[in-house]
């Protein structure tokens, strides 16, 4: 057994860190490409559409989630730019709230639920029900039935007990269903295991290589209420090369041709998913939208040619790409530890006051994170440092490794960019620490999106 546990064997690369990344000249300045478009810093204050962090920590505390709400607009508004002339679904689970899904429906976009939950939201919000796309592998028998009684627009269909319920349905309720069929086109994304969706040993869709995804289709177009309006697929999350997309989208289009060919059916729509990644560190370089938008209506068009089909209507999924750069997590320093590594040299800890509640990916999918202080400039040198949350556990860490002041200190407040997608989505109550508060602002203006959780929030849980 080892002695030594918490070693420089779970480190990362002793005081340098990981190879990426290098120590800035100026520990005061910003990464742009990782921050919201209207993010700078003002005398060493993080400023957003000019709200400095200082004022909103002190007017809605922390943590708390910023959103730069022009940023996120704006990134709606380059998708749907970027593809005239296909639907732009925005992906809820990124992040949603009455908020954003007013913003999404003002920018014209269309809007994908996963669940009963999500669609409560979107309803809530006034979202256009025909503008909705309902989601998931799962869906209840009651999430089936509200989303035919309101109207949504497209059904997403991912078994063959849901088509089996769907015929039950509109013959119970006398309408019919708009759907589509998720395939799974036998691509492995190179992205985390969790967060990849097309390859073939996984529980989403219908396979294309097995034959479940034609038999899918034919079952479909026997079954009276349906209406078959095409195929969809989604191969994973935080993806940044084409070639994967490329690969799906012709394995998709030649199902496509096919169904025309075998069943006589020429499916009108094609929803290719979400998935486009995003830069979380200097790391990641991800494309605009408006290459992958050229890229991908290219690949479409070329293979329809090649296969002799008619160019189905497109739709796509952005989530991450819209929600996530917009965001920032504003937290306050608590405690500062310089803990000794093996081999010599020693990292400084950073507690802040949150943590795995509010961003869980760093624990879940090993996701890297960069941060930078928010509250004042600093003359000191850069250290590197590991920022972690307050949650009883060591995997509860905020930024594995970033160059932080050597002076960083108790009631200090730091911002971690990239926060806007499967954040506050993913956040959590663990140690019953209550959830946090999203903030929006724009032009000078701060706005409460979402409300802080209480402890009377997480004690009214409680049945005595
Ligand atoms: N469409 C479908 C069918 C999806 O399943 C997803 C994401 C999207 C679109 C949007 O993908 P995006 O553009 O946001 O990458 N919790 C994980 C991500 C899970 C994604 C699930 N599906 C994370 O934090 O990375």
């Amino acid at each position: 057994m080892r002695s030594h546990e918490a070693g420089a064997l779970h480190g990362q690369a002793g005081t340098r860190g990981p190879e990426w990344l290098r120590e800035p000249d100026d520990v005061n300045t910003i990464v742009p490409q990782l921050w919201s478009a209207n993010v700078s810093k003002v005398d060493g204050v993080l400023t957003v559409a000019g709200e400095p962090a200082t004022d909103l920590a002190q007017e809605f505390g922390t943590p708390l989630y910023v959103v730069d709400e022009d940023d996120f607009r704006s990134r709606a508004r380059a998708f749907k730019a970027a593809f005239p002339d296909a639907d732009v679904f925005y992906a809820g689970k990124a992040f949603l709230c009455v908020a954003t899904a007013r913003w999404i429906a003002e920018e014209g976009l269309n809007l994908d639920v996963c669940t009963g939950g999500e669609l409560a939201v979107a309803l809530r919000a006034g979202f256009p029900p025909a503008r909705i796309g309902h989601h998931g592998n799962n869906k209840s028998v009651a999430e089936l039935r509200r989303a035919l009684e309101v109207g949504v627009g497209r059904i997403v269909i991912d078994s063959f007990e849901e088509i089996e319920r769907l015929g039950a349905l509109t013959a119970e309720l006398g309408l019919r269903a708009p759907v589509m069929v998720r395939v799974t086109a036998g691509v492995e994304a190179h992205t985390h295991e969790y967060i990849s969706t097309s390859h073939e040993d996984q529980k989403f869709g219908f396979s294309i290589s097995d034959g479940a995804a034609l038999a899918a289709v034919r079952r479909v177009l026997d079954t009276d209420g349906l209406d078959f309006l095409g195929l969809h697929s989604h191969i994973g999350s935080q993806i940044f090369v084409s070639d994967g997309f490329e690969v799906a989208a012709r394995r998709v289009l030649r199902l496509h041709a096919q169904i025309a060919r075998e069943l006589g059916v020429t499916a009108p729509e094609l929803d290719l998913g979400g998935g486009f990644g995003i830069a979380y560190t200097t790391q990641d370089d991800p494309r605009p939208a408006e290459d992958l938008g050229r890229e991908i209506v290219k690949i479409v068009t070329d293979e329809c040619g090649a296969l002799g089909v008619d160019v189905p209507h497109l739709s796509i999924e952005p989530g991450r790409a819209i929600a996530g750069p917009s965001t920032f997590t504003l937290y306050e320093v608590g405690t500062t530890k310089a803990v000794g590594l093996d081999g010599g040299g020693s990292r400084l800890y950073v507690s802040v006051d949150g943590g795995m509640s509010d961003n869980i990916r760093p624990a879940l999918y090993g996701a890297d994170y960069s941060c930078t202080l928010a509250s004042r400039e600093s003359e000191a040198r850069p250290v590197l440092a590991r920022v972690v949350g307050k949650h009883c556990e060591s995997g509860d860490i905020v930024v594995k490794s970033e160059f932080l002041p050597g002076d960083i200190a108790a009631g200090d407040l730091l911002a971690v960019p990239g926060t806007g997608a499967y954040c506050r989505s993913l956040a959590n109550n663990y140690n019953h620490v209550p959830r946090a508060a999203v903030v929006a602002v724009r032009d000078g203006e701060a706005r409460l999106v979402l409300r802080r959780e209480t402890e009377d929030d997480l004690l009214r849980l409680d049945v005595e």
